[in-house]
């Protein structure tokens, strides 16, 4: 917790050394401070050359279902995430946002469900390109909920060792897929190096995404999400529904606000839910 409040603190103190405004206490919902990406001169050929070369995913329908990838067909259980995926869009054009992280307070709220949902449901959508990536490099489990089995890890992309040509996972023609198979040994300096974010400039000018998910570790598991939210443009918090008190949602909030745009929190795993599933959303 110490070694989370002092980068937080290295965080905050950055952030106003380079003239930005502090944080304030953030209210729902929170004002939008757009930063958008540079946008590299793009060869458009090039970039459908780049996504038709990559390697398919395999789809286990069956695998998914048992992994509560219920967004994989359309119907009454995706509508959740057909809504989520709906305002993230909304979100992300109206501030001009790219790099969206999934964060939670603590584990097991959803985070990676969430992120593997989202990505069929933007697939059927069918007219934005998404990279959907799993940062959560000391846990990562975005390959085990889709049952893929990569041979590489975005760690060795980041690091420079691997193309993301090499990796990617397509699925259908404007969604792919970043994936792990085993933990980063050194993933907060790893996710604070230069090397890290050339090798995402290079993802993003390489595929134009129209948005790229980052699946990252709980805010309490480690500092590793702290740099690297500071390289997003917003977060999505999830919050497990009767699990997550409300203190650590504020908190969180008050933690991600520092770093980076809150565009909403998830309340997921609702018994009782308002709309069709059990999701909620406050924005
Ligand atoms: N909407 C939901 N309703 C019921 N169970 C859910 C829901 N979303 C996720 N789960 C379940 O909660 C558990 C944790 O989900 P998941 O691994 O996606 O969380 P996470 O936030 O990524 O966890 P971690 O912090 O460990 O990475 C899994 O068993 C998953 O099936
Ligand atoms: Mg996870």
């Amino acid at each position: 917790m110490e070694r989370i409040q002092e980068a937080l603190a290295k965080a905050r103190a950055q952030r106003q050394k380079g003239g930005a405004e502090p944080a304030e206490t953030p209210v729902s919902p929170p004002s939008p401070q757009p930063q958008p990406q540079a946008t590299p001169a793009l060869n458009l050929p090039a970039v459908d050359e780049n996504w038709a070369a990559l390697a398919p995913f395999k789809l286990n329908r069956a695998h998914l279902q048992k992994n509560r990838v219920v967004a994989a067909e359309s119907g009454r259980d995706a509508v959740p995430y057909d809504l989520l995926r709906t305002k993230i869009i909304h979100q992300a054009q109206t501030n001009g946002w790219k790099r969206v992280a999934i964060v939670s307070p603590d584990m097991g709220a959803g985070k990676t469900t969430t992120v593997a949902n989202l990505a069929f449901s933007f697939e059927r959508q069918r007219d934005m390109r998404l990279l959907c990536i799993d940062l959560d490099l000391r846990r990562p489990s975005l390959h085990k909920i889709l049952g893929q089995a990569p041979g590489h890890s975005m760690s060795d992309v980041l690091d420079g060792h691997v193309r993301f040509a090499e990796h990617g996972l397509r699925l259908g023609n404007r969604v792919a897929f970043g994936l792990n198979n085993s933990p980063a040994p050194n993933p907060s300096e790893l996710l604070l190096s230069r090397e890290a974010r050339s090798a995402l400039e290079r993802v993003e000018a390489n595929y134009a995404p129209d948005l790229m998910i980052f699946d990252i570790s709980p805010l309490s598991a480690s500092d590793d999400n702290i740099a690297f939210l500071q390289i997003v443009d917003c977060a999505v918090i999830i919050a497990a529904a009767e699990a997550t008190p409300m203190s650590r949602i504020d908190n969180a909030e008050r933690q991600v606000a520092e770093l980076t745009n809150v565009m909403g929190i998830v309340l997921n795993k609702c018994r009782y839910p308002s709309e069709a599933e059990s999701y909620d959303y406050y924005y």
